[in-house]
């Protein structure tokens, strides 16, 4: 089973997206799929409203229970694909690898997803992320 985990800066807002985007996308692949964050700004705290609403307007089931957890050199170890939302997220990434687990890092997508807790735009993010995930999912069954 691979696992998979995505990172963002707060994983309130595009990690969460993509995690629960790609457990629908990936429902009958044998994936198993987390998200964490690269900072501990929002520790314990739940997804934010605006992914929250998102799943509602596309019918994507989520788990209401979900909390900001920061990524720690565990999850590094643990997870086969590690792949951060934006740029500074993998810079983030390879700076907590040190060079132990770079190979597991990457991108989500060319030119990384915009924060929508700043641009407040959603609907940008979904569709990223969504194109994002089935062209994620294509690349890791074919590595299977
Ligand atoms: P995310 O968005 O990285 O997509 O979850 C953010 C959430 C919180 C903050 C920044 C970005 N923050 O500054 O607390």
């Amino acid at each position: 089973m691979k696992k998979v985990c995505f990172v963002c800066l707060g994983n309130i807002c595009r990690s969460p997206m993509a995690e629960f985007v790609m457990k629908e996308v990936a429902k009958d692949s044998p994936i198993l799929v987390e998200s964490r964050a690269t900072s501990n700004w929002e520790h314990g705290n739940p997804i934010h409203r605006g992914t929250q609403a998102i799943f509602k307007k596309h019918s994507i089931s989520y788990e209401k229970s979900k909390s900001s957890q920061q990524i720690d050199l565990s999850d590094l170890e643990e997870f086969d694909y590690i792949i951060g939302m934006d740029e500074e997220n993998v810079a983030d990434l390879k700076r907590l690898s040190a060079g132990r687990f770079d190979e597991k890092i990457a991108l989500f997508v060319e030119g990384g997803v915009p924060d929508p807790w700043y641009t407040g735009d959603f609907d940008e993010t979904y569709a990223l992320v969504k194109q994002g995930c089935q062209d994620w999912l294509k690349k890791i069954l074919a590595e299977d």
